[in-house]
């Protein structure tokens, strides 16, 4: 089994792209430790996949609040003993609109959930991962950051600022045997779909978008999933530093 023995900590996995990484790496033979600031749903996942014989906890953790994660993770460490991995991928994103129209509150949240959730993260798995010789985060990016998607620009900025951050960090713990990377999905149908689909233009946006996909559909949270599980495995230990898009073709970077 690809991670058997391994303990892997998913954030933001009660739902969505967090559900198919769950899956997937409990599938895999990890113990999977749900992070989620809303646990009811992650309780439930928890259960189903106990009736397979799998082993899933989960824990309430805000990723925005480097206590609240900081603890979490101790208590993931104390339950299973090690951490081997570290999927950062919970996320919010505002309705989509103008940039000019927006609202600066709005800002402070993303960036608090989608760029500083992921350096809290990191912070506070690394010494876990040291202890544990070594290991692999996973940032969950998006696309959004790499062609420049209209109406969710500081979204897309706060992305963009995972990938630069986790390509300096994949270099600095490179000797710590930690290795970062980042999948960047490209539209994956999930319930963030409804936010995006709140507002006429966000509609417009996926329903064009979703033309110029070749494979002809939205992706699925196993589709991420199933890279996620081979990026914490011991398969892809030469990996590292890279952003990797999983968008049906959609777009193609050279
Ligand atoms: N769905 C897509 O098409 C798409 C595309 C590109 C990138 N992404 C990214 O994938 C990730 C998952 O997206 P999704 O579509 O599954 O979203 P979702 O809204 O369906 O799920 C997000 C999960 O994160 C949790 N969460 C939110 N804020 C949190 C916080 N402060 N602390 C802890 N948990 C929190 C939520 O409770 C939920 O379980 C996000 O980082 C998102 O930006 C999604």
């Amino acid at each position: 089994m690809l991670l058997k023995g391994k303990v892997v900590v998913v954030t933001g996995g009660g739902q969505g792209i967090g559900q198919g990484i769950v899956e997937c790496a409990a599938r895999d033979g990890a113990r999977v430790a749900i992070l989620d600031i809303r646990t009811e749903r992650a309780k439930d996942l928890a259960k189903q996949l106990a009736a397979r014989s799998l082993e899933v906890a989960v824990w309430q953790a805000d990723v925005a609040d480097a206590a609240s994660f900081g603890e979490a993770i101790g208590n993931v460490a104390a339950k299973w003993g090690r951490i081997d991995a570290l999927v950062n991928n919970a996320g919010v994103v505002a309705p989509p609109g103008s940039f000019m129209d927006g609202d600066p509150a709005t800002w402070d949240h993303m960036i608090d959930v989608d760029y500083k959730g992921v350096l809290n993260g990191i912070r506070a798995a690394v010494p876990h991962l040291q202890r544990a010789g070594g290991g692999a985060i996973v940032n969950i990016g998006s696309d959004s950051a790499r062609f420049g998607e209209v109406g969710i620009a500081v979204y897309s900025g706060c992305k963009g600022a995972v990938n630069s951050v986790s390509k300096s960090l994949a270099k600095e713990l490179a000797s710590a045997r930690i290795r970062i990377n980042v999948i960047a999905p490209g539209l994956i149908d999930t319930p963030i779909m409804d936010v995006a689909r709140s507002t006429p233009e966000g509609a417009k946006m996926i329903e064009d978008t979703q033309k110029t996909i070749p494979l002809g559909k939205l992706g699925v949270p196993e589709d991420i999933g199933n890279l996620a599980s081979f990026l914490v495995s011991d398969r892809a230990s030469y990996i590292t530093g890279q952003t990797i898009s999983v968008n049906g073709g959609m777009i193609m970077f050279g």
